[in-house]
């Protein structure tokens, strides 16, 4: 069971997306002209806060919702006019699983593969590859009903591979999971990701995207704000630094001073020196700190983070996200 569709356009390309959600007078801008890209066997998260737009793009390029401007393909067809055939090579796996809880995982597999029309013996293979592969062989022929969050999540992304797709949208698919089920939904990602499907993620977690994607673009003010890698956007918001805790702020005071001619800041009792992270240069700041009066509490070598990116290019924080976690 694989797609039978083959092209050399990108998975997702989509120019100058624009949507107005609500009516009348709360009619609310939601995209003004987003741009994105998806390359063969890419993984391209698109991060933002709540409310953001990243739903609302997955529903345009998946055929849910039509654009008011702008143009979008997936596989080379477009959203608008090829809807059919786009959905054809695609998958969405969104938060809310879409499994049915009077069935067992196996007939929920089975029987969304019958109704793709395959033949018995091809699904029942594929049911069986899916199972092992999400780690629900033990739990196959169990009702739905008795899952745990991560257990249903993991099937009905299961649901969605039956047909390899050439894009898989995967709209926050961890949100509400507790950290050992968002492991293991990320090792399955990746195996989906070795086969060569592209993906497009949305996700608030920053640990997420940098865990999974091979480009993060971010959503803000209804376009891609910034767009890059992980470690390039990191290294745009700037160096690694050597951070020492001291006792009192005269004491900060007192360490930069020593520390002068490394272009110390001080923030509170944090004295801070930017470093190239050379064994070197580590080396001469350490040096020195041992030879300054002032007794150092604590230090680390800090690296900027998908946070520090978030905050630079919004000014405000990725939100984090509230409710009860769901058990694995
Ligand atoms: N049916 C709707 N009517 C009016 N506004 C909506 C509707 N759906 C979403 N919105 C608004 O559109 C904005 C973007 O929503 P969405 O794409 O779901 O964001 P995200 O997925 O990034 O959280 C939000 O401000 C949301 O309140
Ligand atoms: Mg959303």
């Amino acid at each position: 069971m694989t797609t039978s569709t083959h092209t050399s356009a990108p998975p997702v390309e989509a120019v100058g997306l624009v949507k107005s959600l609500g009516s009348g007078d709360s009619r609310v801008p939601v995209l003004c002209g987003l741009d994105l890209e998806v390359g063969a066997g890419e993984v391209v998260a698109l991060l933002g806060p709540n409310g953001a737009g990243k739903t609302t793009t997955v529903r345009i390029l998946s055929t849910l919702t039509r654009p008011d401007g702008g143009t979008a393909r997936v596989g080379g067809f477009d959203v608008a006019t090829q809807g059919r055939r786009v959905r054809e090579i695609i998958s969405l796996t969104g938060q809310y699983a879409a499994v049915d809880d009077k069935l067992t995982g196996r007939e929920n597999l089975t029987m969304m593969g019958r109704l793709a029309h395959h033949r018995r013996r091809a699904v029942d293979d594929r049911v069986d590859e899916l199972l092992i592969a999400f780690d629900l062989s033990d739990a196959a022929d169990r009702l739905v009903a008795t899952y745990s969050g991560g257990m249903r999540r993991r099937l009905d992304l299961a649901a969605g591979l039956l047909d390899r797709p050439v894009v898989l949208f995967l709209d926050e698919p961890t949100t509400g999971l507790d950290p050992r089920s968002r492991q293991m939904l990320w090792q399955v990602i990746d195996d989906v990701v070795a086969q060569g499907t592209a993906v497009l993620l949305t996700t608030q977690y920053l640990e997420e995207a940098d865990r999974l994607a091979d480009r993060v673009a971010l959503i803000s003010g209804g376009r891609i704000g910034t767009s890059g890698t992980p470690d390039d956007l990191k290294r745009r918001v700037g160096e690694a630094a050597l951070e020492f805790v001291v006792p009192t702020a005269a004491e900060a005071a007192a360490l930069a001073r020593d520390l002068n001619g490394f272009g110390p800041s001080v923030q509170a009792t944090t004295v801070r020196i930017p470093t190239d992270r050379s064994l070197s240069h580590t080396r001469a700041v350490l040096d020195a700190v041992e030879h300054s009066t002032v007794t150092v509490d604590a230090w680390e070598l800090r690296s900027p983070t998908l946070d520090d990116v978030f905050l630079a290019s919004t000014g405000r924080p990725a939100v984090p996200v509230t409710g009860k976690e769901v058990a694995a």
